[in-house]
């Protein structure tokens, strides 16, 4: 995929700060530190476009990036982040909530597990709620490098087990360090938003 533009356009909480151009959008969640951010800088051939330096828990808004004006990934705040206070986390639920509750310009979430484990209960509760409200579900696997090509099969197998994956959906690869798995997950993206 060639990157022609890319632009932050929009940190929201609210509904009325969504872009209304009625533009298709990817939007990608997981854990903290999962990755989201090295996945998006990767898939852009960007350093530092999304920010991976922030501080754990501490995105609480949705970003939204356009891509050669064609789509938005969106940026999900993640879960999971133990020292997060539970106002904190009610905060994060709402702001989901409003954003997955009747999003007509949202084609598919990639949900972002590491690859080397098993996924979390927060992890199995992000999938729940994809289904729930409807929308399709690609799973990312992040950090690819942190194990041999040959377990994959065996990661993928434990993954799609314990979030009880549908059998048409995929588990794609990524490793931001050594940037690997990019086109894939680019022929997935352009194949949702054209749908
Ligand atoms: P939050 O914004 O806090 O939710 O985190 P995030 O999901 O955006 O994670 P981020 O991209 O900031 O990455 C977290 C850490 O994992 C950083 O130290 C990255 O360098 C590291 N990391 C991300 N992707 C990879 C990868 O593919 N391989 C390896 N080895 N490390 C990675
Ligand atoms: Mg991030």
């Amino acid at each position: 995929m060639k990157i022609r533009s890319a632009e932050i356009t929009m940190s929201a909480v609210n509904r009325a700060q969504y872009p209304d151009e009625g533009i298709p959008e990817i939007a990608l969640v997981g854990r903290s530190n999962v990755g989201k951010s090295s996945t998006v800088n990767t898939l852009l051939n960007r350093r530092n476009f999304a920010r991976t330096s922030q501080t754990p828990g501490k995105t609480r808004t949705i970003n939204f990036y356009l891509i050669n004006q064609e789509f938005f990934f969106v940026d999900l705040p993640g879960y999971g982040y133990a020292k997060v206070a539970k106002s904190e986390k009610e905060k994060w639920g709402t702001i989901m909530e409003r954003y997955l509750a009747d999003r007509e310009e949202l084609c598919a979430i990639f949900l972002l597990v590491d690859i080397r484990h098993e996924p979390t209960s927060d992890d199995v509760m992000m999938y729940e709620w994809i289904k729930h409200f409807g929308y399709k579900c690609v799973v990312i696997a992040t950090k690819a490098d942190k194990i041999a090509k040959g377990k994959y099969q065996k990661h993928f197998s434990m993954i799609r087990k314990k979030l009880q994956l549908d059998k048409d959906e995929k588990i794609l690869p990524i490793s931001s360090l050594k940037k690997t798995g990019v086109e894939e997950i680019w022929k997935e993206i352009i194949s949702q938003y054209n749908e």
